[in-house]
């Protein structure tokens, strides 16, 4: 059986000045009136043989995922407390001692709930694509096509296809997040991918590699799922234990050292809406290419993305501008530069 598990913990720091540690981005209805986390789990409503998808996000969020879940309907298999972030390895491995205890067999669809995916059922071709190869004790990584050399990505180079797996290829490399240069020597090279950030795995073969790789996260994890306990639907991981867990993403701790991992291409209009800017490259624009939302007064505005969240936003005669207003803080930012938001953040930060 599969068991979706969607990661919602994250800041999402560079969509301030909405995304905020309060209400961070997976929570908020960005691209449609429904909320990240949400449009992530209805995307997987009606698959067969997929089971309810299991939610992992920090303790803070546990009442706010629990009211979005159920104001579409779905009910999770659990929701996952971590009483602090430690990235996604631990989330990860916490799920996967989680899922253990319920089916020693258990696959898991391991999905970020804060990207965007276009085309579901071609999403859902390569889920079953993937999952022959997963039954069989690989790691799966899902492969997009790059459009530049972004370093917020990890870059996974493809190798032979797998003759027993139909759309599967093994993995020759998998780098995180390399800088600029390297990025820009893959695009150069050719055979590269980003890695989507969506994984999919047998619950006891990741166990297996962590413990290998990374066993300081493994025992901790295992040790927070054995001591926490079970409150209605949430599932408290014991503090202390969580605690002294080491923090590290699944993709630096596992998956660039693993030698199961496996890529199988996906075509499937996928975004992580990382920026202002990739937000508006998804969402629907008019016909001066402006996305707006909120009260918004537009005269000579071209190619521009523009909130209005609590007050009204006049813009006149300007271009490729990213305005977004809040009751609290305003952001004015030009598309180009809208990487650099995240600095405000670490500035507001160290001001406190
Ligand atoms: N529960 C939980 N706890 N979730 C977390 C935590 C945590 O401590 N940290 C991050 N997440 C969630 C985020 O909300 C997001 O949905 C997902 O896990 C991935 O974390 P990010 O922090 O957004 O990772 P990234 O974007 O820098 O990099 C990953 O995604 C890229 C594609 O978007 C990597 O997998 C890259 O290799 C990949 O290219
Ligand atoms: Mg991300």
């Amino acid at each position: 059986k599969i068991y979706p598990v969607i990661l919602s913990g994250g800041a999402g720091t560079r969509l301030w000045p909405l995304s905020r540690a309060v209400l961070p981005k997976q929570l908020l209805p960005l691209v449609t009136d429904n909320s990240m986390l949400q449009e992530t789990a209805l995307r997987l409503a009606g698959w067969p043989g997929l089971m309810p998808p299991l939610v992992v996000c920090g303790n803070e969020h546990r009442f706010m995922v629990a009211e979005q879940m159920r104001e579409v309907g779905i009910v999770p298999l659990a929701i996952v407390l971590e009483p602090a972030g430690r990235n996604t390895a631990p989330a990860v491995a916490a799920a996967a001692n989680f899922l253990l205890a319920l089916d020693p067999q258990a696959i898991m669809l391991v999905l970020p709930a804060d990207h965007v995916v276009t085309d579901p059922a071609a999403f859902r071709a390569v889920v079953a694509l993937a999952s022959v190869a997963v039954a069989e004790g690989a790691l799966a990584t899902f492969g997009i096509v790059p459009t530049g050399p972004e370093t917020g990505f990890g870059y996974i180079l493809g190798g032979a296809a797998m003759a027993t797996f139909e759309g599967c290829f093994e993995v020759a490399r998998f780098v995180e997040k390399p800088d600029r240069a390297t990025a820009e020597g893959f695009l150069a090279a050719g055979g590269y991918c980003w890695n989507s950030g969506m994984f999919m795995f047998r619950a006891e073969r990741y166990l297996s590699e962590l413990a290998i790789l990374r066993p300081a996260i493994h025992g901790a994890a295992e040790a927070a799922v054995r001591l926490g306990y079970r409150d209605l639907d949430f599932c408290r991981l014991d503090e202390a234990s969580f605690a002294g867990c080491p923090s590290e993403s699944i993709d630096y701790a596992v998956m660039e050292h693993t030698a199961r991992a496996v890529v199988v291409p996906a075509d499937i209009g996928w975004s992580d809406v990382g920026s202002w800017a990739a937000l508006w490259e998804v969402l629907p624009r008019d016909g001066a290419g402006n996305c707006q939302r909120g009260d918004v007064y537009l005269d000579g505005v071209r190619d521009s993305l523009v909130r209005a969240e609590s007050r009204i936003v006049a813009m006149v005669g300007v271009r490729d501008l990213v305005v977004v207003e809040t009751r609290d803080a305003v952001l004015v930012a030009h598309k180009s530069q809208v990487q650099r938001v995240k600095q405000i953040v670490d500035h507001l930060k160290a001001k406190e």
